[in-house]
């Protein structure tokens, strides 16, 4: 079946301006849909198979959008919050007008990978308990991280509420008065991975996502700064259900 919708608000939905201002783009002849000019802002189009151009640009059209964000610390994994600014807040402008949500939560002082997009279905499936999609993490401990702190986390590890965790991962980078650590867990409870510390008597420092099932934090991205992912990250999150292989 077509999806039609009206020009005017398809392009306001793609950012390329409030309504008003699309209606004089359209006036002045800029906007074209299958090489005609269009003429009227109420024209339906069907998006994902019309060519719609505005000035020398064409509509790149995707009805859900997938952003990997190198999350910042001191700033909330949420859409809105009264006080604090949001991983939404610092979404660079080409990206606010798709309604984005971040699939999962990292904490305020949590640096790192975290997926934004609008496809609630995807979400839904990463997060689900049900899949143990693995989540990978670099650390800073304050302490002296040991293999027996490793073989306490491979057994699951109590915590101050009393649930135990799943079998988590943990590769020892460097020891000593700090150490350096790579964390793999399965799950995604409050805290998770300071508490899981806690546990075995030391302190996390810092903490930075590297990687969510098989979606790997592309290092050539800064803090603060987000990228589409490639079809072939799309296809790879969603086909192949989830890689383990992290
Ligand atoms: N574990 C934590 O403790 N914090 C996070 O942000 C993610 C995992």
């Amino acid at each position: 079946m077509r999806n039609t919708q009206r020009l005017d608000k398809v392009l306001s939905n793609f950012g390329y301006g409030t309504r008003k201002e699309i209606k004089d783009y359209i006036k002045a002849g800029t906007v074209k849909v299958d090489g005609i000019v269009a003429k009227d802002g109420g024209l339906h189009v069907d998006p994902e198979s019309s060519v719609i151009e505005i000035g020398c640009e064409t509509l790149k059209y995707r009805k859900y959008v997938y952003v990997m964000m190198n999350k910042p610390a001191g700033v909330v994994s949420a859409t809105f919050d009264n006080k604090l600014k949001t991983v939404v807040d610092i979404l660079p402008e080409e990206f606010k007008c798709f309604d984005l949500f971040p699939v999962g939560r990292l904490d305020i002082d949590t640096e790192g990978l975290l997926l934004m997009t609008n496809d609630g279905r995807l979400a839904h499936e990463l997060l689900s308990p049900k899949k143990h999609v693995p989540k990978r993490y670099y650390a800073l401990i304050a302490g002296n991280v040991t293999e027996d702190d490793a073989d306490r986390f491979k057994k699951g590890v109590t915590l101050d509420d009393g649930y135990r965790t799943l079998p988590a991962g943990l590769e020892i980078i460097r020891q000593g008065e700090h150490s350096e650590v790579e964390v793999v867990i399965m799950e995604g409870k409050f805290h998770q991975i300071k508490r899981m510390f806690e546990a075995v008597g030391k302190k996390v420092k810092y903490l930075r996502r590297m990687a969510m099932g098989g979606l790997k934090l592309d290092e050539n991205l800064q803090t603060g700064e987000c990228r589409e992912l490639t079809a072939e990250e799309i296809n790879m999150l969603k086909g192949q259900g989830i890689d383990e292989s992290i």
